[in-house]
């Protein structure tokens, strides 16, 4: 009886062990697979440093991901944390970056900005069409086109009031407008409309009219092509105060109270200094673009152009 017990307790120690040892062995292999698959180690195989894997690590799991299976990328860390970002856009950031900079030293958010505005191509080529679906928020520039010969509705004629002779614009547009001019005038501020509504054949004539004179690259600086106007709209202005020109507008006290005000009425200045490389035209103090006053404030809130804006937050 007694040796029986003995028997049998022997394979079931053994039993045991092996067990014991096996599970060892799983956890062994298991922390080992672990390791190999793991963000740090995957990053450092693909070459990032400590302190870029713990910057990579405390990104959205798709970009974590990303970094793992692709090739080390110096721009990566420093596009990704860019606040105006866009993921579909990466490979074209980093395009432009080889082509515009080289071994320079790169202007991130300058980088984000051309390429979300399309601005990495050249004007007037990888056009899209101007989402017509969005009222008061389309854009129009040289990347985004308008419907062929597009001619819309509800324009109205300027009172004199307001315009020089000749005028017509959108009529909501007008409807701010009047609103604004009150307001100004209150402050002692004329503001008078020189240029408002210009259907495809005037806007046609502008621009080949600068070409003319002054070739292609001058045109595109200063005037749209027919069907790249804000103008064929109906939801722009050019604004000035009487006995100012394209010049000296900029240094009125018509122009400071838009700048500061217009926002408030639903218009932004469109072509602002400093941001010619994005909105494709030189600096015009005049150019005045109704968005509505909700998506106005926002966009002036921002302090982007309204192709960075457009680009960024409205386009689907
Ligand atoms: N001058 C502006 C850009 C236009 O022609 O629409
Ligand atoms: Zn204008």
């Amino acid at each position: 009886m007694h040796y029986k017990r003995r028997i049998k307790k022997k394979p079931l120690i053994i039993l045991t062990i092996l067990i014991v040892i096996i599970a060892l062995i799983c956890v062994y292999l298991f922390n080992i697979y672990k390791y190999y698959n793991s963000p740090e180690y995957k990053l450092g195989k693909a070459g990032y440093s400590e302190k870029e894997i713990n910057e990579i690590l405390k990104m959205d799991d798709k970009y974590i991901k990303y970094a793992m299976d692709n090739k080390y990328e110096d721009d990566f860390i420093a596009l990704v944390n860019e606040k105006y970002f866009l993921w579909k856009n990466y490979d074209a950031y980093i395009k432009y970056i080889d082509d515009v900079y080289g071994d320079k030293k790169v202007d991130y958010s300058y980088v984000v900005s051309m390429v979300n505005t399309r601005n990495n191509y050249d004007y007037y080529t990888h056009m899209v069409s101007t989402n017509m679906n969005a009222g008061n928020g389309i854009l129009v520039n040289k990347y985004y086109k308008l419907p062929d010969k597009y001619a819309p509705k509800d324009i109205v004629p300027m009172s004199n009031l307001y315009a020089y002779p000749g005028n017509s614009i959108n009529k909501e547009v007008y409807e701010a407008f009047k609103e604004m001019a009150v307001a100004a005038n209150k402050e002692n501020i004329v503001l008078i409309v020189n240029s408002s509504y210009r259907d495809y054949k005037s806007q046609k004539k502008i621009y080949e009219n600068y070409k003319e004179k002054n070739g292609q690259a001058y045109a595109d600086q200063f005037a749209a092509r027919p069907d790249f106007s804000e103008h064929q709209t109906g939801l722009a202005l050019d604004i000035f105060t009487p006995g100012a020109g394209m010049t000296t507008f900029e240094n009125t006290k018509a122009f400071k109270w838009l700048k500061e005000n217009s926002y408030k009425y639903g218009f932004i200045l469109r072509y602002p200094e400093g941001k010619e490389k994005l909105t494709g035209y030189s600096y015009e103090p005049w150019h005045y673009r109704y968005l509505g006053k909700d998506l106005a404030k926002k966009v002036y809130d921002s302090g982007l152009t309204f192709d960075e804006y457009y680009t960024y937050y409205l386009e689907k």
